[in-house]
Parts: C-alpha cells; structure tokens; sequence
C-alpha cells in the first residue's frame, strides 16, 4: 500500500491532479496495486485566508508518505515569490528532492514548433540540480530604497551537492541505456568558480563510468542545439537556475506546457511529482486544461516507487489517447479536461 500526499494546489492544479488520481485509480485495479490518497490545501487560497504557506510540522508530517503528488503552487492575488519559496522550493529543499527529473520527449502526434523534428529527434532528459545555485535564498540588501542600495543573491555550489547530482546523472544515463551519453550544461568560461567545481566533479566521476560518453555544452550553446540539433541530446546534467530555464524551452519543444511532467526527487527520501506548467489561472474551472502533464508525473511517480509495468502503462495508454487530440493546448484539445482524464483511464492495461 503507497501512502500518496496529494497537494491539488493553485488555479488548474487540482483539476489536472484530479484527472491524474483518476488514471492511478485505474492502475489500481488494473494491476492490483493499493494507494492511500491524502489531500492537503496547501497554496495561495489558505494562504490569503490564513496567511499560513506551509508551515515547518506539515512539511514534516509529509515525511511518512511514499510520495507526494502536486498540481500547481501560483495564485494572481499573491506577491509573486511568496508562494513559490514558502512552499514549491521549502518542500524541495527541506525534503532534500535533490534531483529534478524533466524527460523531454515529443510523442507521436504532438505538433513541434521545430521544422522537420521527430519524435525520434527529440527524445532527452535534464537531471537539473534542485537544492543549490541561485536558488537558496542567500543574499540580501545594503541601504534598501535609497540610491546607493545594493542587492546580492549568491550562486552557491557545493561539492557533496554537485557530486550526489552528478553521480544520480551518470547512473540515470546507464539504467536509461539509450545513447549512454550525458552532457554537462554549464558556463564554465565566466563561472571560474562554481562552474569549474562542476567541471572537476563531471570529469572527476566519469572516471567511474567509462562506458557512458561526456560532452559538455556551455548553457547559451545548449539553447542553440536543443532547437537545431535536439537529436544530439541524451542525457543532460545542469545546475538549478539553468536547469530551470532550458526545460521551459524542452516543454515548448516536445510539444508545450500541457505535456510536460517532471520529478523532484530525493533517492533515500520522499518525492514529489508535478507537471511543470503552472498554475494557469486564466483556465481554473473550465475544464479546458491539458490533463496529460499530470497523468504523465503520476506515471513518473509510479517508476520512482518501482512499479515499472504500471508506469509503463500509465505512459502507454496516454501516447494512445494523444494520438486522438487535436493539440496540446488548454482549450483546443478536441476534448475537455475530464474527457481526456477518462480516457486514459480507460485505457490502462497490463
Ligand atoms: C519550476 C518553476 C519553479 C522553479 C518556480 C515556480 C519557483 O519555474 O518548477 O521550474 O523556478 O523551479
Ligand atoms: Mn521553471
């Protein structure tokens, strides 16, 4: 029996989560698996009500659950920042989901604005370091508001962060055992400092590996070969913030928003799936909202608890009912939300 922590969240959140938790329900009886669903209202609307985010005891009471599954955290009424730190990046960081998983994959059908791009072409995942680099709040103001003011915000990398990244990168590209090529994305000729660290760690742990082949592209080359070679790609390891802004250009490439899934993982911990669209606010309640990102993380969530086959289905049975949408897009799917989440239901099967 899996213990799941659901956290539907903010705007569309608990509408594509719902559909999500209905393809799990499938599985369930499909493959004689049990889950435990739990439902917290953690997101922007407690938040306005309570002024609560998250607060530390409800981060730890997620600890005792096999996973966690997440819609979305952003509401418009909220300062942006707020919501995203207090409870997005405090769950990544305090549960230490050092590894955010993104699988870039355009699936049959699914239009690409690439020219002349298959589903073969495209067809890699980013390891993006989630716990460290500009991402950890370290900084602050001198003479805030006056005209001499000063604003820091440090890059912060870490050997042993670096290194459990890395290493997760190399034997993710092993199991994955596609192309058996990891790339480093980084910027290695203007961050002398934190970069060269990764540098020296990347190099240091291919030693280990030798039947995976290193490359290295630095992040503005990276952007680059993603839109004119993304067939080059099969595994790349990166740093948060670039990690971060290369995989909104991967969900734009494999087809949008609506069918990009990602994992924040902690191997020895508790992790949490998301698709990584956002909380869509303009769509809330309208039963427009692409579904499959979400169902995708659900399946993703089902290979990290080691139910290989269910997953395997979970993604199979989505390939097939993408096959008959119109797009990807909220609103032009050819289906509403709660269609596409019963059809994919329907479909799962050993
Ligand atoms: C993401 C998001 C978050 C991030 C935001 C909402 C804090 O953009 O998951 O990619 O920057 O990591
Ligand atoms: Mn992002």
């Amino acid at each position: 029996m899996y213990k799941i922590a659901v956290i539907g969240g903010d705007g569309t959140g608990p509408e594509v989560v719902k559909e999500g938790l209905k393809v799990l329900k499938s599985v369930s009886s499909v493959f004689d698996i049990q889950f435990q669903f739990d439902d917290f209202d953690y997101g922007g609307d407690r938040y306005l009500k309570t002024g609560v985010v998250i607060s530390d005891e409800e981060v730890d009471n997620l600890r005792k659950y096999d996973a966690i599954y997440l819609g979305a955290i952003g509401h418009p009424d909220v300062k942006p920042g707020i919501l995203e730190t207090g409870i997005l990046l405090k769950l990544r960081f305090v549960l230490d989901q050092y590894i955010n998983l993104r699988p870039i994959k355009l699936y049959p059908n699914v239009e690409t604005p690439l020219a002349n791009k298959k589903p073969e072409d495209i067809d890699f995942v980013v390891v993006r370091e989630n716990t460290e680099d500009l991402y950890c709040g370290v900084g602050g103001f001198l003479r805030k508001g006056t005209k001499d003011e000063v604003a820091t915000q440090e890059m912060i990398a870490t050997r042993m962060g670096v290194e459990r990244c890395v290493r997760y990168a190399f034997e993710y590209t092993k199991k994955r055992n596609r192309r058996r090529k990891l790339t480093l994305c980084a910027k290695t000729n203007v961050l002398t400092y934190a970069h060269d660290l990764w540098w020296r760690v990347f190099n240091e742990v291919a030693g280990e590996y030798p039947d995976v082949e290193t490359d290295y592209a630095h992040v503005d080359a990276t952007t680059m070969w993603m839109v004119k070679n993304p067939e080059w790609f099969d595994v790349i390891v990166t740093t948060n913030m670039f990690g971060d802004i290369i995989t909104d250009l991967g969900a734009m490439i494999q087809g949008g928003m609506g069918i990009a899934a990602g994992g924040n993982i902690n191997p020895n911990g508790v992790s949490m799936f998301e698709p990584i669209g956002g909380s869509a606010p303009k769509y809330t309640g309208k039963d427009v909202i692409n579904p499959i990102a979400a169902i995708l993380a659900g399946g993703m969530m089902l290979e990290t608890l080691g139910e290989d086959a269910a997953a395997k289905a979970v993604e199979d049975a989505s390939i097939a009912v993408i096959s008959k949408m119109k797009s990807m897009s909220a609103g032009k799917m050819g289906y509403s939300t709660s269609q596409v989440g019963d059809m994919v239901a329907e479909g799962i099967k050993k």
